[in-house]
């Protein structure tokens, strides 16, 4: 194993896209940002240095960090942000996971611009168990704002009504020709007849799951999330934000008279405002002898999407994943449960606090979103830091309910208990605890589909349906065998998913639906995982420049 040095400059940047240009937030002057790059096994050392006025931090979405809690990067969680001039070097090792995985800041709505890939190669003279691609390609999905993400959301908490959404969806920060002054912003795959690309695919954007697809061609998913899967087939994909899927894509075996595109667009459900357009690039087929072709002569064939609301191709979708679970890489899913928790997880209001304009659901009220009618606000000081020194005292506090705090029929008609409270309550695990969570969507405002995001861990996905959940009946039908191991998934409109891990990695570790409009209004929790007796299974001690707030 190697040790891979990286130095990321958090730098403003001007950027053109939609006949405008922008100064946006980025690292290195990249957008979308830099590739990380290592191999199973190796340790990352990345300097972190603040030359922008907002305070940052960086979260490397999915990487285990086994006992170096204080390297994941959620502020306000893990550390405190690092402020202007400041700098954090970040420090772990790459273990159990190899495929493709992102980073970005996790501060406010600052990812909205500062993100990137994480590819995680096998060790050396190790190989995929699928066959070997004759390229690899990095394809993210991502969101273009014209204004400042971070005026769009301070606003919308501020009168508590949606915030606006996004200007384009973008392929690798290009939002396609289909969007204004955008035909030179439009990304290119170049391929040739008869092979084999590995894509990787991730979904970088801020609030809208993706319908992923590229015409006339069919797609072999093998990886999710850093995790080999049982290949499939699929012309059509669903990629939640903070998932990753690398399929293979096998070229026309000729020649072909055309170009074909592929295209992103989101799943919505529920009720209010979104964006409906759909960006795209171009698979590009370069002729076998070196003759010139320009895509503009060929034909462009378009692929087609599933429709807006697809919520049964959807859920369909999620539980075609499962886990090789083979010899090499065998699924060590909890057969038994130490602790059970049964999250409701969804929109509500919240009281009108005094002397604030009201202009939420019903005019009464500002959006709010919460687990088990909590909704979690951030402290002034970072949780795992209070933890370890023993302040939790006005930080956090360790009585989030396991179960919601008044039951009521989950879907259908809105129920009556839509008021949250808040507060910073996290659950206490003792080390290696087996946990299975049912996450139940409340269909408060309507259906809504939230991706669950685990830091620290990844989990099985055992089961999932829709409805409310049936203690008594649905257990029964979980699979135990190979599910899908993942850190994102999407908690299915009106219905509800079970995930099931090990809390083998002390720390504190933040779980929260990676749509960044409900992780600001507090559909977010922490769990805090006590050290085991082992000598690999304590907490390390905080490095020596870790920020302070
Ligand atoms: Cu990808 Cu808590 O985030």
């Amino acid at each position: 194993a190697e040790t891979r040095h990286y130095t990321f400059n958090i730098q403003y940047h001007n950027v053109t896209r939609l006949c405008g240009t922008r100064t946006i937030l980025s690292v290195n002057r990249r957008f979308p940002g830099p590739r990380l790059v290592a191999r199973e096994g190796d340790r990352v050392i990345v300097k972190v240095v603040n030359h922008i006025a907002n305070n940052v931090s960086i979260h490397w979405h999915g990487i285990r960090q086994l006992t170096t809690g204080w390297s994941d990067g959620p502020s306000y969680v893990t550390q405190c942000p690092i402020q202007t001039n400041q700098t954090y070097i970040y420090n772990f090792t790459i273990t159990g996971q190899r495929g493709t995985l992102l980073l970005h800041a996790h501060i406010s709505w600052l990812r909205a611009t500062i993100y990137g890939p994480i590819i995680i190669l096998p060790r050396r003279n190790e190989s995929y168990p699928f066959q070997k691609p004759h390229k690899e390609v990095t394809i993210m999905l991502g969101e273009w704002f014209n204004v400042d993400p971070e005026a769009i959301i301070s606003q919308a908490l501020q009168t508590g009504g949606g915030p606006n959404v996004s200007d384009a969806y973008t392929i690798n920060g290009l939002p396609g020709l289909l969007y204004n002054c955008s035909f030179k912003d439009t990304y290119k795959l170049k391929v040739k007849p008869g092979k084999t690309y590995l894509l990787r695919l991730i979904n970088a954007a801020l609030n809208d799951e993706l319908f992923f697809a590229i015409a006339n061609h069919t797609l072999t998913v093998v990886e999710g999330d850093a995790i080999y899967a049982k290949p499939f087939e699929t012309d059509k994909l669903l990629i939640t934000p903070g998932q990753t899927t690398n399929v293979l894509l096998k070229t026309m075996p000729e020649f072909p008279n055309a170009s074909f595109l592929m295209a992103a667009g989101p799943y919505f459900t529920g009720q209010g405002t979104f964006d409906n357009s759909t960006t795209v690039g171009i698979l590009e087929y370069q002729h076998p002898l070196g003759h010139k072709t320009h895509s503009k002569n060929l034909t462009l064939i378009r692929p087609s999407l599933p429709p807006i609301n697809s919520t049964s191709f959807v859920a369909n979708f999620t539980m075609k994943f499962s886990s090789l679970a083979s010899v090499k890489f065998p699924a060590n899913v909890p057969k038994t449960v130490d602790k059970k928790f049964f999250f409701t997880v969804g929109l509500g209001t919240s009281p009108c606090p005094e002397n604030t304009s009201c202009q939420g659901p019903n005019n009464s009220s500002k959006f709010s979103a919460s687990i088990n009618n909590v909704s979690f606000t951030l402290p002034s000081v970072a949780i795992l830091q209070a933890y370890y020194y023993g302040q939790s005292n006005g930080v956090y506090t360790t009585d989030l309910p396991a179960q919601p705090l008044s039951p009521f029929n989950y879907t259908g008609t809105p129920p009556n208990n839509t008021n949250v409270i808040n507060g910073t309550r996290t659950v206490v695990l003792a080390f290696n605890t087996s946990v299975e969570v049912v996450l139940q969507d409340t269909s408060i405002l309507g259906a809504e589909s939230h991706p669950l995001h685990l830091h620290g861990f990844n989990f099985f996905v055992v089961g999932q349906g829709f409805g409310n959940f049936d203690p008594n009946n649905d257990p029964a039908k979980f699979n135990l065998v190979d599910p899908m191991e993942r850190n994102t998934v999407g908690v299915p409109s009106g219905g509800w998913l079970a995930i099931r891990f090990f809390a083998d990695n002390p720390g504190v570790w933040l779980m929260h639906c990676h749509l960044d409009v409900h992780t600001s209004w507090g559909l977010k929790m922490a769990w805090i995982v006590l050290d085991g007796p082992g000598p690999n299974q304590k907490l390390q001690p905080p490095p020596s420049d870790l920020p302070q707030c």
